[in-house]
Formats: C-alpha cells, structure tokens, sequence
C-alpha cells in the first residue's frame, strides 16, 4: 500500500509540475498529453488535488496502534479522507467522459470510479451503524480500487518504453492499461479481504 500511495503521489505531483506550464513546442513523448490535461486544468486540479491528499492520509487509517491509541484522530481522518474521495470520485467520473484513450479508457474508470464511491458509501453507512466488520471490508475495497491507479504508471511505463517497437500510442494503450491496473488491484484487495476475514473476525470475537 505504501509504495502505491507513492506512485500516486508521484503522479499528481509530476502532474501539477506539468500543469505550470510545458514549454512551447516541446517534442517529449508526453508533450501532447501535457497539452491534453493542460485543456481541462480546472477539473484535472480538483481531480488530483485531493487524490494527492488522499494518498498521503488513507495509509495511516491501516495502521492498527495508531487506531487504538487515538481513535478520535482515526474519526476525524476518516471523515476527511471520505469527503476527498467523494471529490476526486466525482472528478474521476467527470474526466472519464473525455479521457485521453477514448473509449476502452473512460468505461473502466467510470465503472471502477463509481465502484469506489458505492465502496466509499458502503463503508460510511456501515461505521455509522456501528458495523466495524463491514466498516474494514468496504474501506479496504475503496482504497484497493482508488491505488489501482497507481497500478496503471508502471504499467503505461512498460507501454511508453516499447511504443518504438509496438507502434502504440497513449490514446491506444491509455484503456488496456487502466483496466489491468485498476482490475489486478481491486482483486489484490478482494483477495486480502478474503484471507483476512476469519483473523479478523477471531480477533474481535464477533461474526458477520
Ligand atoms: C477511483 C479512483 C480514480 C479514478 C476512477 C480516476 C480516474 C481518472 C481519470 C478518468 C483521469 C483523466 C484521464 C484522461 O483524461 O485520460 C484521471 C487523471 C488523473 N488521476 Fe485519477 N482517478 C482515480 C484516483 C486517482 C488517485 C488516487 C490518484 C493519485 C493520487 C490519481 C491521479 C491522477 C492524475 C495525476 C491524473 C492526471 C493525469 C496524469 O497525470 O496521468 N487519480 N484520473
């Protein structure tokens, strides 16, 4: 999780770098991707200005000592990671009507855009009905879903060092690489969910 949460960090900022201006008539592989999300600046800031927040605060809600100790600071967080998912959830689905590899992109991160915020109101409703089990379950698959992205660079980085050889472009590689990102994530979070139910519920001493 934590070397997710730095990819996509890493993201947002190189992204934010980008935004503040790529020189005139540069010819680097991302010059026109650059030129792509400098168009819709205003959307992509509210998209990643909160992800990045996000990114930096969902891993200290994993961290069990920290939980126990100050449960009140565990409150307060959540609260807060919940309202910049909310945002960079409907910013996500509001990109994915124009996304940069059409159409194979933008039906993945609309499905597993509105996946996350079900995911995100599926935990709020759970913890608010005292459903801590649940609460776990859904705030793992939220977060399982929103670091696919960081999934995909690695992934798009593989695609960027052989398009010499395959010939492919962003707008061609963009949607193959979303869905193997965020798909691969979202079942390594199914998986964990899975395999650590029974620990979980031994450890609480309750059942679903
Ligand atoms: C539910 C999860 C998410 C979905 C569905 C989603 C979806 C999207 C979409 C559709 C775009 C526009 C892409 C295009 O026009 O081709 C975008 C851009 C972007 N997203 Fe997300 N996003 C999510 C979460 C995140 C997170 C957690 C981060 C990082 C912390 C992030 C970082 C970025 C960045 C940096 C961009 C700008 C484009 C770039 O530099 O590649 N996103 N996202």
């Amino acid at each position: 999780m934590a070397i997710l949460c730095a990819i996509g960090a890493a993201a947002v900022v190189r992204r934010l770098f980008a935004l503040g201006g790529t020189p005139a008539g540069s010819s680097t592989p991302f010059a026109s991707l650059d030129a792509n999300f400098t168009a819709k600046a205003r959307m992509t800031l509210l998209h990643i200005v909160p992800s990045l927040l996000f990114v930096l605060l969902v891993p200290l809600q994993f961290i069990s000592s920290l939980r126990q100790r100050y449960p009140r600071v565990h409150r307060i967080t959540g609260r807060l990671i919940m309202g910049l998912g909310v945002v960079a959830g409907a910013s996500a689905l509001w990109l994915s009507a124009s996304p940069v590899g059409g159409i194979a992109e933008g039906t993945a991160t609309a499905l597993f855009g509105t996946f996350f915020l079900f995911s995100l109101g599926k935990a709020w409703w759970h913890i608010r009905n005292r459903r801590v089990e649940l609460h776990r379950e859904w705030v793992t698959r939220m977060t399982a879903i929103a670091l696919g992205v960081a999934t995909t660079r690695p992934i798009m980085a593989v695609f960027f060092a052989t398009s010499a050889l395959t010939g492919l472009t962003p707008e061609q590689f963009f949607g193959p690489a979303m869905w193997l990102g965020f798909g691969s994530t979202y079942l390594a979070g199914e998986v964990w969910i899975r395999y650590s139910r029974p620990q979980m519920a031994m450890n609480r001493g309750t059942h679903r």
